[in-house]
């Protein structure tokens, strides 16, 4: 029986009395469902803040992304080793919007990569969160245009098989895998719960294949994309979503908090 969980990516937002007023706001609620794993992941200007005030709490922090060397001359980044001395137990990893092919400024003129996260550099992050004991979050997922090439599966089994290279399979029973459809970030347009639920299944599949039968049985397969509190009940009644990674809906602590109740009752 695989515990659910609910994370709370708030990407580039909120200012540090923003962030306090929003876990203050949400924390009775979310604390109360303790059948719950539950994780929020604020920018990196408010973990520390974030991680003190859910100290007594069963909500843990995470980091939305991590170089992966311990310290050096890498001028504005954060170190796995930086993120496990504040107490971060999570570590989202190769989401689509820091790999390299959509890390483009969104204007027509601008070929300017601002992350270019590639598969590579993904295997080398989680190698050094799993050494920190920080629990790696994995996004994979497919575009509009590859869906409707067919390539899902395709597209998918590529990211997790370079994702996972050379990655012991007893590490991985502290991962968690996001299925996120990029058509479905932030977009309002949610991928259909049953479709959802069988891409999940196709992952674990692909997961059981590259490690065993147990690891996959174990791992937690979340899904984003457009989580509200309207479709989060109907998605986690998916037997193979164990989850949500959760965006824009994460940022309103009432809205969160739903979303978070939606996955005890499903529990
Ligand atoms: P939205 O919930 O805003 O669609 O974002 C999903 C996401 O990218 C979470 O990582």
């Amino acid at each position: 029986m695989r515990t659910k969980l609910v994370v709370g990516n708030w990407k580039m937002h909120k200012t540090l009395a923003e962030a306090v007023a929003t876990v203050e706001a949400s924390l009775r609620w979310v604390d109360a469902r303790r059948d719950v794993d539950v994780a929020i992941c604020p920018p990196f200007t408010a973990l520390s803040k974030v991680r003190e005030l859910l100290r007594h709490t069963h909500i843990q922090v995470g980091a939305q992304d991590v170089f992966w060397k311990d310290s050096g001359a890498f001028t504005g980044q954060v170190s796995p080793a930086m993120l496990s001395d504040i107490g971060c137990a999570y570590c989202i990893v190769g989401h689509s919007e820091t790999r390299g092919r959509f890390g483009k400024l969104e204007v027509a003129e601008s070929s300017l990569g601002y992350f270019a996260e590639s598969d590579h550099t993904i295997n080398l992050k989680i190698r050094a969160l799993l050494f920190q004991s920080i629990n790696p979050i994995l996004c994979v997922g497919e575009t509009e245009a590859e869906r409707q090439a067919g390539q899902t599966e395709a597209v998918i089994r590529n990211q997790l098989a370079s994702a996972l290279e050379g990655i012991d399979p007893s590490e991985m029973y502290f991962f968690a895998v996001a299925y996120e459809p990029v058509w479905a970030i932030g977009t309002g347009n949610t991928c259909d719960a049953a479709e959802a639920n069988r891409v999940c299944g196709f992952i674990r599949q692909v997961i059981s294949d590259l490690t065993d039968a147990d690891v996959a049985q174990n791992i937690r397969i979340l899904y984003g994309g457009s989580v509200k509190p309207d479709n989060a009940d109907e998605l986690f009644r998916q037997p193979e979503i164990d989850g949500g990674l959760v965006g824009g809906a994460s940022l309103d602590p009432h809205s969160f908090s739903r979303i978070v109740m939606a996955a005890g009752s499903n529990a």
